[in-house]
């Protein structure tokens, strides 16, 4: 990890404790519930999943609200408070997740079916090389479901503590095709914080 993931990394360690109550207030977490329950959108049975950037686990908990139990559940992340508090949380959900603690691209984990990314490659040095590091984790077959940040004047706010990146949908939809994906569908969150913030893309891997 360099410098710059360091200093990201010890901001997300000092805010892992409120985050997932912020997830839930804000509205985030339901937004992904009405995400991954578009339909035509449901996840096959026993699919093995990855959330990437999990964090406290609030898309991945959704998703297990949404499909029920996976064969397997894997968190990347690089924060530990943060992982810990996302393995609480399926905990209580009946879910025993693994953690692969670290950065994509650096983690080595075996593609699955579903793999989903929910405000991360926004943190990454190269949104390129982070999409083709998310394209070799989905299997062939297997769909990405990605919520990015989207130019809005609350994303302006939001980075000054963050100092994510957002991308306009022509961009992370042109982004997201030269890593080899098609696009199944784009999702616009309805209301609340996450329609100003956020936006819902599904992906497949030929
Ligand atoms: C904005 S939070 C989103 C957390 C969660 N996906 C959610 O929606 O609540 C970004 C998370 O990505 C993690 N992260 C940042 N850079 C990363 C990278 N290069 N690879 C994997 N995870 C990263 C951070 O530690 C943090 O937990």
């Amino acid at each position: 990890m360099d410098a710059s993931h360091e200093n990201l990394n010890t901001r997300y360690e000092a805010a892992a404790g409120k985050w997932r109550d912020k997830m839930r207030a804000l509205g985030y977490y339901d937004g992904y519930l009405g995400f991954l329950t578009e339909p035509g959108q449901a996840a096959p049975d026993n699919s093995n999943v990855v959330d990437v950037g999990a964090g406290t686990a609030a898309f991945a908990e959704a998703w297990v609200a949404v499909n029920g139990q996976p064969a397997s559940l894997t968190l990347i992340e690089p924060s530990p408070a943060m992982a810990n508090r996302g393995v609480q949380a399926l905990n209580a959900r009946g879910v025993q997740p693994d953690v692969a603690h670290g950065l994509l691209g650096e983690v080595q984990v075996t593609p699955v079916d579903e793999v989903l990314a929910a405000h991360v490659i926004e943190h990454c040095p190269d949104p390129e090389t982070a999409l083709s590091d998310l394209w070799k984790l989905v299997a062939p077959g297997g769909r990405l479901r990605l919520v990015v940040s989207k130019p809005h004047w609350c994303n302006a706010i939001i980075w000054l503590q963050w100092r994510h990146r957002t991308f306009s949908e022509k961009e992370i939809l042109g982004l997201m095709e030269g890593a080899g994906f098609k696009i199944d569908a784009t999702y616009a969150f309805p209301s609340g914080p996450p329609s100003r913030t956020s936006r819902g893309i599904v992906a497949s891997r030929p």
